[in-house]
């Protein structure tokens, strides 16, 4: 039987892919797939797509929010999706928006922390929250996922008796996992609001893979374990990631910690606002682009099947249970170079250095199979070439 056809997702063209400015092809030479930063090469939903336009024809003032006497539009509509997709109610009120996920990070890091102050953290971890933690002087305590048959796991007993002799104050929780994919099950999340109940935690979690969740795995928000566990919590995501509008630059968080948001209040205008094209976006993709999403996650499940046949012997995967992002374990290879260069050279390939997403990541490369199927062989065809 015939492979059933995406042509939103499938239909792309690598000479028009490399025209591109942004940094996910303008990066690389003409020659080299890129395969490394998170967006997907597909075009935004035709929701989205549509809404931007209106922006363009309609107006381009001042918004009418200006999140203080005029509720920006975003945190209903949060309400709204968590209340929908998982049963979580909350209280609008309590959402405010930043620019991305990093800025939401460092201004909750600015208000409930100080500098030597311990921040869990799951290794390997997105770089940027590595840099964060380092720069702002907070002490990163690593909680290693290691293998544990086709998937990966931690150690939350270890954890325990760590913080019992290391206190922490904030456990920053990436959930669903970059770069591993993992997307805890609730006897995890519940092992984990345990410890940051018992040791006094401040949780922030970042959940902007939650869309992109596959089946038969399912995304969990972790305020919504119970009301305790809500009012130490400060979640974080948008629409970025799944909806592949990143250059747009905005996100929201919800504090449910009362002392955390009463600090963020303050000073007014420190934070700015979010830009009028976020926003519709934003509002576009949670209200109208959910049968989009739904073929986006059938294509992201076929391409991650993909990426596990094509893999050659040697490179080492465990099939992520979300996100577009393939954790690559090379060590095996015994390459006479780290796994990245190896491949830019040999495969022309742009790959993220595993090493970037710390100490952990040496020997490892992450992959990005949110392309085309055709691209996707491609690169899949010039890794296996690579090696032979
Ligand atoms: C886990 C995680 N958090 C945050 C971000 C940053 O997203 P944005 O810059 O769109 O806020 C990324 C991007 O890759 C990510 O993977």
């Amino acid at each position: 039987m015939a492979a059933e056809r995406h042509p939103l997702f499938d239909d792309l063209d690598v000479r028009a892919l490399s025209r591109r400015p942004g940094a996910k092809w303008s990066r690389v030479e003409p020659d080299v797939l890129p395969a490394w930063i998170a967006e997907m090469d597909f075009p935004p939903a035709p929701a989205v797509r549509a809404a931007l336009a209106r922006c363009v024809d309609d107006d381009l003032g001042y918004p009418s929010w200006d999140g203080r006497s005029v509720q920006n539009p975003l945190r209903e509509a949060f309400a709204e999706r968590m209340r929908e997709r998982h049963g979580w109610v909350l209280d609008a009120a309590h959402v405010r928006e930043f620019t991305d996920i990093n800025q939401g990070l460092q201004a909750v890091l600015h208000v409930a922390t100080r500098p030597g102050d311990g921040v869990v953290v799951h290794t390997p971890a997105y770089p940027p929250f590595l840099e964060t933690i380092a720069s702002m002087g907070r002490r990163p305590h690593p909680v290693p996922y290691t293998p544990d048959g086709d998937t990966w796991t931690f150690d939350a007993d270890r954890l325990d008796r760590e913080l019992r002799e290391r206190p922490a104050r904030v456990l920053l929780l990436v959930n669903p996992h970059n770069p591993t994919g993992r997307a805890l099950r609730r006897e995890e999340l519940q092992a984990l609001a345990g410890l940051a109940l018992r040791h006094g935690l401040l949780v922030v979690a970042d959940e902007i893979h939650s869309d992109l969740v596959h089946a038969p795995h399912r995304h969990l928000p972790f305020a919504s374990l119970s009301a305790e566990v809500a009012a130490r919590t400060v979640t974080l995501t948008s629409a970025t990631k799944a909806f592949n509008v990143p250059g747009l630059r905005c996100a929201v968080a919800h504090v449910g910690a009362a002392g955390v948001r009463e600090a963020l209040a303050h000073p007014t205008h420190l934070y700015g606002e979010p830009n009028t094209f976020g926003v519709a976006a934003t509002l576009a993709a949670w209200r109208d682009g959910d049968a989009w999403l739904a073929e986006l996650r059938t294509v992201l499940a076929r391409n991650a099947a993909l990426v596990g046949e094509e893999l050659p012997p040697g490179v080492r995967h465990r099939m992520p249970q979300a996100t577009f992002l393939a954790w690559l374990d090379c060590r095996e290879l015994d390459l006479d170079t780290d796994p990245q260069t190896f491949f830019l050279k040999k495969a022309r390939v742009l790959l993220n250095d595993g090493r970037t997403f710390g100490v952990e990541g040496e020997g490892f490369v992450r992959l990005n199979f949110g392309t085309s199927e055709g691209i996707l062989r491609d690169i899949l065809h010039r890794i296996r070439n690579a090696l032979t």
